[in-house]
């Protein structure tokens, strides 16, 4: 039960992650006026649905085994996606960023993709079923990590190793900060959830202690009551 619980969060954050990049890469595919450029988006944002739904499925079979309160925790609602910082609510990237941006965001985070699921591998055992399909994914996100290469080196060919080390930088920079985002949220949420419970109890007793006769209208003449009175 420990390991599950402990799991949960890993495979509730990569399946927002895999949905977060499908829904991108989407966004991508609608804006591009180059068919070959949207046949490769199309493509990429097909693999990232498939990524989300394999995690989506292994964090529900986890989330049978956990308590009804933890599972609870896990449900996925699509505005958490927002929330929690994975998709911007500016817009998508293809909108905020320039082309040069987005397809060097591409490469780096395909890259950190895959390591990241090497962790999770870990986690499940290589030889397992879902150690298996996790294998698949990490090769589909290095095919990704290829992809973006080549059209980089096409496109941009004057950029320097250094300045995709420095994109490299930052993405692992913003991808801490989500975290820290995400557990100052959490812990906000701890520390106000007694307070908003508190304040209900408190409205509540009042209102109960009210006398409500008080409010009645018939029969009275409301030209005479005070204009300072709430009725
Ligand atoms: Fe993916
Ligand atoms: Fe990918």
């Amino acid at each position: 039960m420990k390991k599950i619980k402990s799991e949960l969060p890993i495979f509730y954050e990569t399946a927002h992650a895999e949905l977060a990049s499908a829904l991108e890469m989407l966004a991508a595919c609608k804006g591009t006026d180059s068919p070959k450029l949207a046949l490769g988006y199309f493509l990429h944002a097909r693999d990232e649905y498939n990524h989300a739904r394999s995690f989506f499925n292994m964090l529900s079979e986890r989330g049978k085994k956990a308590s009804i309160e933890k599972a609870r925790d896990f449900r996925f609602t699509p505005p958490s996606l927002i929330k929690k910082g994975y998709i911007s609510n500016k817009g998508f990237l293809i909108e905020t960023m320039k082309l040069k941006d987005f397809i060097a965001f591409v490469y780096t985070n395909e890259l950190l993709a895959k390591s990241s699921f090497e962790n999770i591998l870990i986690l499940v055992g290589h030889s397992t079923e879902e150690g298996k399909r996790i294998a698949t994914i990490m090769n589909d996100e290095l095919r990704h990590h290829g992809m973006a290469k080549i059209h980089f080196l096409n496109h941009y060919p004057s950029l320097q190793p250094w300045q995709l080390m420095i994109y490299r930088m930052r993405e692992t920079i913003n991808n801490k900060g989500r975290k820290i985002y995400d557990a100052n949220l959490k812990f906000l949420d701890r520390l106000l959830t007694p307070l908003y419970r508190a304040m209900a109890f408190l409205a509540g007793t009042m209102a109960k202690k009210l006398n409500l006769n008080e409010f009645k209208r018939k029969g009275k003449n409301l030209m005479n009551i005070s204009s300072n009175s709430i009725l």
